[in-house]
């Protein structure tokens, strides 16, 4: 038997990246899972290539009535909501402080941020219902210390999330839902490829990352699996970072 047979999943971004891998995680686990996304193409797709325990839903993690879109589906097509990843993110690119457009901050803030904010005010009702519940909310290493391979929104975002997961896992404690938050260290998905040439990849893995590679994105996902599951029940407002000992060295 699965980790998580018989709950029931959300996870956005979950169309590509991090967010497929998790995807992929929770059903293999047993979960039905929700796939979240403004990337239709290839949310379809791989909800279709899961199978029966997935579906795809649209949506845009910035937009409060896209979200109360997507609890409404989930609900209809299996029932409740036991766990949201809050997953999908934008990095923007490496321009500091003085070069990064304020157009290009706020959207940085608002999917990264404000999405996170979002998605828990979308699902908590229904788990306060339930009386249960797990939360994981993705942030960074950037979200603990300055890092080289980001921007200020991206690193201000993230931070932000280890805020909003600590503030809220006080406040849901006693209704019994767990809210933790999740520090990738650098993972290979297309947003590490949009940010980084290959040259860039190679001199990143050798310069700064102590394991010399950068992490498959199902090494993250197996954590989240777990923090979803059960087995964590008193794990709640914890950061848990995932960085092949990055931490360990300030760079
Ligand atoms: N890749 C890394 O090295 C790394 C490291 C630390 C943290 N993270 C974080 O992990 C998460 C996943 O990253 P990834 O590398 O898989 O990214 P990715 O760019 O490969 O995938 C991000 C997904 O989010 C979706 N998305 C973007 N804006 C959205 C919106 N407004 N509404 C709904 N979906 C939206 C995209 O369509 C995409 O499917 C992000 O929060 C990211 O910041 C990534």
């Amino acid at each position: 038997m699965g980790l998580l047979e018989g709950k029931i999943a959300i996870v956005t971004g979950g169309a590509k990246g991090m967010g497929e891998t998790h995807a992929r995680k929770l059903a293999d686990e047993g979960a039905k899972v929700v796939i979240g996304d403004v990337d239709v193409e290839n949310g379809e797709k791989l909800a279709e290539s899961i199978g029966d325990n997935a579906s795809f839903i649209e949506l845009d993690v910035t937009n409060s009535t896209s979200w109360d879109q997507l609890v409404k589906k989930t609900k209809e097509t299996f029932g409740s909501i036991d766990i949201l990843v809050n997953n999908a993110g934008l990095a923007g690119g490496m321009p500091g402080l003085l070069e990064i457009e304020e157009d290009l901050y706020k959207k940085i803030i608002d999917i990264n941020q404000l999405g996170v904010f979002n998605g828990m005010r979308a699902v908590l009702p229904t788990m306060i219902e339930n009386n249960k519940g797990s939360i994981i909310n993705i942030s960074s290493l950037a979200g603990l210390r300055h890092d080289t391979t980001v921007n200020p929104a991206y690193t201000a975002s993230k931070f932000a999330v280890r805020g909003l997961t600590k503030q809220a896992a006080y406040e849901f404690a006693d209704k019994n839902i767990r809210i933790n938050a999740v520090l990738p260290g650098a993972v290979l998905t297309p947003m590490a490829e949009a940010t980084l040439t290959k040259e860039q990849i190679d001199e990143v893995s050798q310069t700064l990352l102590p394991m010399k590679r950068f992490a498959n994105p199902e090494e993250v996902s197996e954590l989240i699996a777990f923090l979803a599951s059960d087995k964590a029940s008193y794990i709640s407002g914890g950061d848990f970072v995932v960085d092949g000992a990055r931490a360990t060295i300030n760079k």
